[in-house]
């Protein structure tokens, strides 16, 4: 049973009144019971932490090392600015799925670099919510591949 940790970052909170049309109409707590679902589909177990706070989630990874086998990230604004951030999973060095609900790539320039890319196993970006369980799947694929 691999244990991993869903890290929401700022402004996340307020998904289903935020931007639907860019973010969908989902609200967090939805994502997280279908996260919760998909997690014992496929034999794992999800730790779910949202912060709007840059430390908080650093100190959210740093914890995860002990913890956890596997992390999945929206780092949502962090994702372009925070080296502290790409710092923090680099330092766990636990293997690492990004996820966006909205192709990055298709929007502003500046969301276009990623931070964490460079620190992750991959990157999922444009499902909307299935991008969290598209991300949750394949970091369980990946732990069940390096597990044999
Ligand atoms: C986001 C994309 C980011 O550019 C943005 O700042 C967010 C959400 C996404 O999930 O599409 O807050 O990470």
């Amino acid at each position: 049973m691999f244990s991993i940790l869903v890290l929401h970052g700022p402004n996340l909170n307020l998904l289903g009144k935020r931007e639907p049309g860019v973010y969908g109409s989902v609200p967090l707590e939805a994502i997280n019971s279908l996260l919760e679902n998909e997690a014992k589909a496929v034999g794992a177990i999800v730790s779910i932490f949202q912060s709007n706070h840059e430390g908080a989630l650093v100190d959210a990874i740093h914890a995860a090392a002990d913890r956890h086998q596997g992390l999945v990230i929206n780092a949502g604004a962090y994702t372009h600015t925070s080296v502290a951030i790409r710092d923090a999973i680099a330092a766990v060095n636990l293997p690492t799925v990004e996820v966006h609900l909205s192709n990055i790539y298709r929007r502003e320039e500046f969301r276009h670099h990623s931070y964490i890319a460079p620190v992750a196993i991959g990157q999922i970006s444009g499902f909307g919510s299935d991008s969290y369980i598209l991300g949750l799947q394949a970091l369980v694929r990946h732990l069940k591949k390096s597990a044999r």
